[in-house]
Parts: structure tokens; C-alpha cells; sequence
């Protein structure tokens, strides 16, 4: 489904340019007049008008071949997702505000070649499904992903997600409210995280999935992920950044990788962009 944002931003963009044709076709002719041959002014719009249209046409058509090339992308990495996971029921819809199917490939991969025994993840949805799946598919009974959520709708939205496909067993998803928490100086509203804590007790986090909470507000909002759960971080621990095509994550990823030569990193290619480091 085309998003709505789209649609308006294309009926905006329509708008405007048959208003600067407009203008322009005022302005020509006004010229035209000036300079006493204003009989011609009919044929020199026409010609213009001619010319735009033609470019206008090779645009849309360079835009929807590009929308053709990246809707086929991520049909093939749903097909790899559904072809390597057990899926028992339809997943949940994919891309707009949830992860792409890239990205989440980059995820399912990581999971069943690295077979983390703690997942953590800022941000639950159908990511939290399939993760679970991996950790399924590698049968590791004391393998488990964390996933937090500050909406509690969406957090029980993934809850009964997991429920219909009967995950409940590798994930549990931890309500954790957005709370005042400083890094580096600034202060941000990120997770609350006294409850995860708790849930993995001395167990090290060897896979930490960073996908929320919303950068709407502050496009820094990602920012403590490292900074307060690095403590936790086992020392083959992989950290997997979505939305990294931002300029505020990779700004995030910057800083979290300046001066410091822990982690190498990696920005796979994906259609919102995504960073992945490992800790070296
Ligand atoms: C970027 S989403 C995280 C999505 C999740 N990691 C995934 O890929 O499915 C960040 C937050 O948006 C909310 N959310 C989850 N599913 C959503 C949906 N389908 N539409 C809008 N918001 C959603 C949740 O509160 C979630 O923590």
C-alpha cells in the first residue's frame, strides 16, 4: 500500500509544478511582449510546456522503476525469512513503521549464525516474532530475546503476536515506560530499564537489536542504548542498528564508536539503512 504521506506529498509536488508551468508561461509570454514579438508566445509555450511534460514523464518513470527494484528487494528477503524460519500463521505487515524485511534479514542471519543466549531489543513488533523464531529454529532452551516496549497497546500487540504463533516460550516482552535519562551531558527519554535488569538477572546481552523508541521528537532518541546497557554487552556481542539511513543514527553511531576501538562497523545495505557493530 502506498503511504498516505506519499500520496500527499505527490499531489503537493503536482501542485507545484503546474504553478511554476503557470509562472513561467506568464512570464515568457510578458517577455515576449516586451520585446514586440508577442505573436509567438502561443508556439514558445506550447514548445515549453512540451518539454516539461517530457521530463516530467522521464522522472516519474526513473521513480517508479526505483519503486519497482526496491519492492522486488524486499520480496525476496520476506521469501528468505518465510524459506529459512518456520512460519505457522502470516506474519504481521512489514515496512513503513516497522522494520523492512532487509533489515530484519540482517537480524534472523545474525541470530542463527552467532546463536546469541540473550537477545535484547528497544522496540517490539513482528522483529520480536522473528526473532523468536531463530531462536527456535537453534532449539536452545536457555536462549531468550527481551524485547521493550514503551506503548503498553504495542507491547501487547507483539504479546499476542508471539501468542498466535506460538512463541511465547523465547520472548518475553517487558513494558518499560520512557523516563529522563542522561548521556554525555544531554538528557533523553529512553526505556526504563529496571524491569529488564531484573528479567536477565547476570546473563549477558550477546545480541542487542536498537529499533526504538521513536525518533519523532528528538532524532538523538536512540542514543543511550550503548551508553547505558555497554555494561551488559557480552564480549562477542553483536549490536544491530535499524533506521541507520538517518542522519540521527548514524550521528548515534558516531559517537558511540569515537575515540574507541571496541567495535567494528559494518552498514550492510538496507532500504532504511541499518549499522551493525561487533564487538572486536
Ligand atoms: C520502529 S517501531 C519497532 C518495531 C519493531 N522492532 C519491528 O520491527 O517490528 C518502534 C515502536 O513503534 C511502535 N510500533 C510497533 N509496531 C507498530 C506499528 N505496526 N505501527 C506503528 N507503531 C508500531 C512500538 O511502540 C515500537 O516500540
Amino acid at each position: 500500500m502506498v503511504p498516505h504521506a506519499t500520496i500527499v506529498s505527490d499531489r503537493k509536488r503536482a501542485a507545484a509544478i503546474a504553478a511554476a508551468m503557470l509562472v513561467g508561461g506568464l512570464l515568457v509570454t510578458a517577455v515576449l511582449v516586451v520585446l514586440g514579438v508577442g505573436a509567438y508566445a502561443p508556439a514558445v509555450i506550447a514548445a515549453g510546456a512540451v518539454g516539461a511534460a517530457v521530463w516530467i514523464l522521464l522522472r516519474i518513470m526513473r521513480h517508479l522503476q526505483e519503486g519497482a527494484v526496491a519492492h522486488y528487494e524486499q520480496a525476496e528477503a520476506l521469501a528468505g525469512l518465510y524459506a529459512t524460519l518456520p512460519i505457522r500463521t502470516p506474519l504481521p505487515a512489514m515496512r513503513g513503521h516497522v522494520m523492512s524485511p532487509d533489515f530484519a534479514r540482517e537480524i534472523v542471519s545474525g541470530t542463527l549464525s552467532k546463536r546469541p543466549k540473550t537477545v535484547v531489543e528497544l522496540g517490539s513488533g513482528v522483529s520480536t516474532v522473528l526473532t523468536a523464531y531463530a531462536l527456535e529454529v537453534i532449539g536452545d532452551e536457555s536462549a531468550h530475546i527481551y524485547s521493550l516496549d514503551h506503548e503498553p497497546l504495542y507491547a501487547s500487540i507483539t504479546r499476542n503476536n508471539l501468542a498466535a504463533h506460538g512463541l511465547e516460550k523465547w520472548a518475553t516482552i517487558i513494558d518499560a515506560p520512557l523516563v529522563e535519562t542522561k548521556v554525555d551531558g544531554s538528557t533523553r527519554r529512553w526505556y526504563d530499564t529496571s524491569q529488564l535488569l531484573a528479567s536477565i538477572e547476570a546473563r549477558e546481552i550477546d545480541l542487542l537489536v536498537v529499533d526504538g523508541p521513536p525518533a519523532r521528537d528528538d532524532k538523538m532518541a536512540r542514543e543511550p542504548a550503548l551508553p547505558v546497557l555497554q555494561h551488559k554487552l557480552s564480549a562477542r556481542a553483536l549490536v544491530m542498528v535499524d533506521d541507520a539511513g538517518r542522519a540521527g543514527e548514524r550521528e548515534i553511531v558516531r559517537r558511540w564508536t569515537a575515540g574507541t576501538q571496541k567495535y567494528e562497523v559494518r552498514w550492510p545495505n538496507a532500504e532504511k539503512g541499518a549499522a551493525i557493530l561487533k564487538r572486536v
